[in-house]
C-alpha cells in the first residue's frame, strides 16, 4: 500500500521540484555572472576597477550597473565605448561621479576599466 502511494506520487513530486527550481532561478535577485567575471581575471582594467569603481559598481550603489550584470550593462554597452568614456569622464548626476572618482586616471586608463566592465557583463 505504502509503496504504491509513493510511486504514484513520484512523478508529481519531480514535476513540483522542477517547477520550484525554475521559479527560483528565474527570480534570483543576483544576475551577475561569476563565470564571466572570473574569465576577465588579469584584464588590464581590473586593478583600477578594484581601486576606484568596485565600491559602487559591485553592490550597485545608486543604481550603478553591477559588475557582471549582463542585463544592466546591455543598454549601456549599446551606446558604444566612445560615448561610455565620455559619460564616465563627465559623470552622470547624481550617482556617477566624474571620472568615477579616479582623478589620477588618464582617459586611456578609464577606457580600459570600461572595457573590463563590459567584458565581465557579456552574457557568454
Ligand atoms: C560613487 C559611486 C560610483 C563610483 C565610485 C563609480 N561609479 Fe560608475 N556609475 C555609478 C552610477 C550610480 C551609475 C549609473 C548612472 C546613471 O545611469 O544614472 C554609473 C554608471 C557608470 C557607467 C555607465 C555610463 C553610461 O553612460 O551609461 C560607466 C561606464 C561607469 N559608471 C564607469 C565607472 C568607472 C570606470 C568607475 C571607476 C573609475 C566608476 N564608474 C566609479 C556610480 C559610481
Amino acid at each position: 500500500m505504502r509503496k504504491f502511494k509513493f510511486s504514484a506520487l513520484a512523478p508529481l513530486n519531480m514535476l513540483l521540484t522542477a517547477l520550484i527550481a525554475a521559479l527560483l532561478s528565474g527570480c534570483a535577485p543576483d544576475n551577475s555572472d561569476q563565470a564571466s567575471i572570473a574569465a576577465a581575471n588579469g584584464h588590464p582594467g581590473q586593478a583600477l576597477y578594484q581601486d576606484y569603481c568596485y565600491s559602487c559598481h559591485n553592490p550597485g550603489i545608486g543604481g550603478a550597473p553591477r559588475l557582471g550584470d549582463a542585463e544592466a550593462w546591455a543598454p549601456r554597452a549599446a551606446k558604444g565605448a566612445d560615448l561610455l568614456l565620455q559619460t564616465t569622464i563627465e559623470g552622470i548626476a547624481p550617482g556617477m561621479p566624474p571620472r568615477g572618482l579616479c582623478m589620477s586616471c588618464s582617459d586611456a586608463e578609464l577606457a580600459q576599466v570600461i572595457d573590463y566592465m563590459l567584458v565581465t557583463a557579456k552574457s557568454e
